[in-house]
């Protein structure tokens, strides 16, 4: 233990201002429900792609590369859409696609369904979402599934590449001031995220012409949640109930030969 090692503008949680630490668990207290939110989102829109329970790495890969067993509508059934209509009406709209998705039974039963359901919003009006109006615009969803287009991917590219980058900025700040030593580990724990960020959106492009890169994606995710979790369980646990080592609490006090 050396007290040299305490950097002059350190400054611990608890040598912080009570308005400081306010400040800073109010924020975590609300990063980390939107954390959960995120991981609830994720799990939700995803877990459903190769139609078996949990987030696998087959997931990732059908939703960003596509696959030859599954169409872009089914994808979006068992997944971000399950939602939208009755499970009942779901799976009338899955055994048609199952049985040739053939126009006869899509006048006799899907039409209606897709009426009520979905043309509020796939009306055709919004561009960025498929017309869903009418058997020949819904056939081109029936279609072979290409995974996540590349407008969509640019799209929450740069909103995951903003958005994270302020998450982390923000919990990495608050943390640098939690005492963790060895030093070159917080520096670590505060740099991971940054670099699992980055790896994650350019994965997801990899991901689409090399499938195996969905390994890659899934580590780079548990990488950041790992990060996430640890920055703010040591930051909330030494704001609050940690007692801080005597040579950084008394570093003022102590003398060149480590005496009081
Ligand atoms: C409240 C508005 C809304 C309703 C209702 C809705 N969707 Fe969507 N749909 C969206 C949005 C927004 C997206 C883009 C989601 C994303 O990118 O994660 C989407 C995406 C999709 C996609 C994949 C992307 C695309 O545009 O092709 C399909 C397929 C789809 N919806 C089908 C349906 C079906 C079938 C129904 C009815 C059962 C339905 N949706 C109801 C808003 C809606």
């Amino acid at each position: 233990m050396n007290d040299k090692a305490i950097h002059r503008l350190y400054r611990h949680f608890q040598e912080l201002p009570i308005s400081m630490r306010a400040l800073f668990t109010g924020a975590l207290l609300v990063l980390g429900l939107g954390y959960l939110f995120a991981a609830i989102y994720v799990f939700a829109a995803h877990s459903g792609a190769d139609a078996k329970p949990g987030l696998s790495v087959e997931d990732i890969k059908i939703t960003y590369s596509g696959s030859a067993e599954t169409t872009a509508l089914e994808k979006a059934l068992r997944g971000p859409m399950s939602g939208m209509l009755p499970q009942r009406d779901l799976a009338a709209m899955l055994d048609w696609m199952r049985e040739g998705a053939n126009k006869r039974a899509y006048t006799a039963d899907i039409e209606a369904i897709v009426e009520v359901n979905c043309l509020a919003c796939h009306d055709g009006s919004n561009p960025h979402l498929s017309n869903l109006d009418g058997y020949d615009n819904i056939s081109a969803v029936v279609a072979q599934d290409t995974g996540t287009d590349l407008y969509t991917l640019v799209r929450v590219s740069h909103i995951h590449l903003f958005g994270l980058t302020f998450i982390f900025f923000i919990l990495g700040f608050i943390f640098s001031h939690a005492f963790l030593r060895p030093l070159w580990l917080k520096s670590l724990i505060i740099l991971l995220p940054f670099g699992g960020v980055s790896i994650d959106v350019i994965g997801w492009y990899v991901t689409k012409v090399w499938t195996p890169f969905a390994w890659v994606v899934l580590i780079a995710g548990m990488i950041n949640a790992l990060s996430f979790a640890v920055m703010w369980l040591v930051s909330m646990y030494q704001m609050w109930f940690y007692r801080v080592p005597d040579h950084v609490r008394l570093r003022h006090e102590i003398g060149p030969n480590g005496t009081l």
